[in-house]
C-alpha cells in the first residue's frame, strides 16, 4: 500500500490549510467540466479526499463513487451534509476496483503524482480503463513538470511564499521525484509536511493511456478549456477508452517490490522457489508419465499424473504472476527473506488476494486434470 500522508492532522485541517482550493473559482469550473463529460452516467473519483469536487458534482445529479486511501479524509467527507449518495471505497486507486462501470473517472489536483513509481501510475491507468464503459473518459488535472524554472545546477524551488506558509519543491531528476516540503505557522507554532511526488510529462501520460487502451481526446490549459501551449504550467487532459488494453495489470502485474492487493504478494526469493517447484513438478510428471505409459497398469492409474502436473502448473503460475496462492489464501505476503511473512492489513485487500488465490488454484487443477485425462486417452 502507498504511504498515507493525509492522516488525521492533515485531514482535519485540509480546508484551513488550502482555503483557496475551496473558492468557487476553483470548484465550479471542474464541476461544470466533469458534469458535462459524465452526461447522465456515473463518475469515479480517485483520491476523493474530503469531497471538495465530489460533493458539488453529486449535487448536480451525477452519481459519484470515490476511492480514497485515507480513512481520516473519508471521515471528514462523511461529516459534511449531502454525502449520503456518494459511495466511498477505502483503498489504493492504482489497484482498487469497485462494483459497476463508469462513464467518467477523474483525478484532480496533481494526485496522479502521489503514485511515486511509473509502475503504479501505469497500474492506475489500467485500473481505470477496467472500470470505464467503452467510450468512457478519464480526466487528469496535473502540473507540467517545472524543471525549466530551476536555475542551472539547483535542485530546490519555492512554490509558495506567504507569511503563514512556505513551500519548496526538491527535484531528484534520476528518479523523477519532486518532494514537496511545507512549513506552516499555525497559532505561533511551526508545522511541517514533506511528501514525495512522481512528476510526469503529458507525453508519458499519453503512453500510459495507450497501454491501458485509451486515446487522448482533449488537452487544455485549464477547466475552462483555454488552449494548452508550451507556456502552460498545468493541464487538464481527457483520454477516452477506445480499445483493449495492451497491458492488463492484474494478469501481468508490474515488476514491483511492493505488495499489491490481488496482484503481487511475493518478492524474488519466493518467486525463485516457486519456479524451482514448477521445474521439479514438470520432471516428475514427465518421468511418471513415461513409466505409466509403458507399464501394464490399468489406464486409471494415469490419473495420479494430475498431482505433479497441477503442482508444476501452480509453481509456474505463481512465479509468473508474482503471487503466492497459499499466502493469498492466508492473508499474508513476503518480499524479504524466506519465512518473513507479514499480515495483509485490510479486509478488502484480503478478499482480492483470496480471489486471485482461487483463480491460480483453479487454473492449476485444470492443468492437472487435463494432463491426466490426456494420458488416459492415449493408447
Ligand atoms: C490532494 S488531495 C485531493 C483530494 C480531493 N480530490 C480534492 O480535490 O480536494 C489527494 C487525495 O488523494 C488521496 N490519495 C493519495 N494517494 C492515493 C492512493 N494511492 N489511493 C487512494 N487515494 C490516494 C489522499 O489521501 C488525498 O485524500
Amino acid at each position: 500500500m502507498p504511504e498515507n500522508y493525509f492522516d488525521e492532522r492533515i485531514a482535519k485541517s485540509y480546508e484551513a490549510r488550502w482555503p483557496e482550493l475551496f473558492e468557487p473559482a476553483m470548484v465550479d469550473p471542474p464541476v461544470r467540466f466533469l458534469a458535462g463529460l459524465a452526461g447522465g452516467g456515473a463518475a469515479l473519483e480517485l483520491g476523493i479526499g474530503t469531497g471538495r469536487i465530489a460533493i458539488p458534482l453529486s449535487r448536480r445529479g451525477v452519481r459519484v463513487h470515490g476511492i480514497e486511501l485515507s480513512p481520516d479524509m473519508v471521515a471528514e467527507l462523511r461529516a459534511k451534509a449531502g454525502t449520503d449518495d456518494i459511495g466511498v471505497t477505502v483503498g489504493d486507486f492504482a489497484t482498487t476496483r469497485v462494483a459497476g462501470r463508469f462513464a467518467l473517472a477523474y483525478l484532480v489536483r496533481n494526485t496522479i503524482m502521489n503514485l511515486t513509481t511509473q509502475d503504479e501510475q501505469v497500474a492506475c491507468f489500467a485500473n481505470v480503463a477496467a472500470q470505464l464503459e467503452p467510450g468512457g473518459c478519464f480526466v487528469i488535472e496535473v502540473i507540467v513538470p517545472q524543471l525549466q524554472r530551476l536555475p542551472p545546477g539547483e535542485t530546490v524551488r519555492p512554490f509558495t511564499v506567504t507569511p503563514a506558509h512556505l513551500g519548496f519543491e526538491e527535484f531528484e531528476v534520476a528518479t523523477q521525484i519532486a518532494s514537496s516540503h511545507h512549513y506552516w505557522v499555525v497559532d505561533g507554532r511551526l508545522e511541517t509536511l514533506s511528501a514525495p511526488f512522481r512528476y510526469v510529462w503529458p507525453s508519458e501520460l499519453d503512453l500510459m493511456a495507450r497501454l491501458a487502451g485509451m486515446t487522448l481526446r482533449e488537452r487544455w490549459a485549464d477547466w475552462d478549456r483555454a488552449p494548452f501551449t508550451s507556456d502552460c504550467r498545468s493541464h487538464v487532459s481527457v483520454w477516452e477508452k477506445t480499445m483493449e488494453p495492451v497491458v492488463d495489470v492484474l494478469e501481468d502485474p508490474p515488476m514491483t517490490d511492493q505488495y499489491l492487493a490481488g496482484a503481487c504478494n511475493i518478492g524474488p526469493a519466493e518467486i525463485a522457489m516457486r519456479r524451482r517447484a514448477g521445474h521439479a513438478g514438470l520432471v516428475v510428471t514427465a518421468a511418471l508419465a513415461a513409466v505409466l505409459l509403458r507399464s501394464d497398469l490399468h489406464p486409471a492409474w494415469r490419473l495420479v499424473l494430475a498431482l505433479p502436473a497441477a503442482g508444476s502448473a501452480a509453481g509456474y503460475l505463481q512465479a509468473r504472476q508474482r503471487f503466492c496462492a497459499n499466502f493469498g489464501w492466508r492473508g499474508v505476503y513476503n518480499f524479504g527473506a524466506m519465512g518473513q511473512e507479514q499480515r495483509v492489513a485490510d479486509d478488502r485487500a484480503r478478499a482480492e488476494d483470496r480471489r486471485r488465490a482461487l483463480r491460480i488454484m483453479g487454473a492449476s487443477a485444470a492443468v492437472g486434470a487435463g494432463v491426466a485425462l490426456t494420458a488416459m486417452a492415449v493408447g
